[in-house]
């Protein structure tokens, strides 16, 4: 067992863990966030995606001890006072969830991918959530959801 400490949704945690635990696994099971959730443990589906210092991460192909002093924010972290991330407002409002299982990783993902490119078309949206899979084919709401959302977002940045 080794120690990590790191902070997740601005508050520290730390857990002596099993040097092969992975993130989402900490994240579920030792922190009790489940909102985080795991697709396929094997890189494809993009359900575990979390921040890890400001970038999008696939958290069940990281080890937790991987995270030793990072800031860490899962899908709980992001609305602000009670009030929705716009991203969250946009698939609310876009209908861009169906089971709702993909959500969370396609919401940070989203968030990552605004923050990275200013100048969003369609065609980005689509080639950039290549790493997230929709089980039931909600695409057309998803990316019209990070369209809108980047727009809120770039007039709240003028
Ligand atoms: S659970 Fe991590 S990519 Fe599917
Ligand atoms: S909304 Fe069901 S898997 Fe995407």
């Amino acid at each position: 067992m080794t120690k990590v400490t790191l902070t997740v949704n601005g508050q520290t945690v730390e857990k002596d863990i099993a040097d092969n635990r992975l993130l989402v696994e900490l994240l579920r099971e030792d922190v009790g966030l489940t909102g985080t959730h795991v697709g396929c443990d094997t890189s494809q589906c993009g359900a575990c995606v979390v921040h890890v210092n400001g970038k999008a991460v696939k958290s069940c192909t990281m080890l937790a001890l991987e995270a030793e002093g990072a800031e860490v924010v899962t899908i709980e972290g992001l609305a602000k006072e009670g009030a929705l991330h716009p991203v969250q407002e946009a698939f609310r409002d876009h209908h861009g969830l169906q089971c709702g299982f993909c959500t969370p990783g396609m919401i940070m993902s989203s968030v990552d991918i605004i923050r990275r490119n200013p100048e969003l078309d369609e065609q980005m949206v689509r080639a950039e959530l290549e790493g997230n899979i929709c089980r039931c084919t909600g695409y057309q709401g998803i990316v019209k959801a990070v369209l809108a959302a980047a727009d809120v977002l770039k007039k709240e940045a003028v």
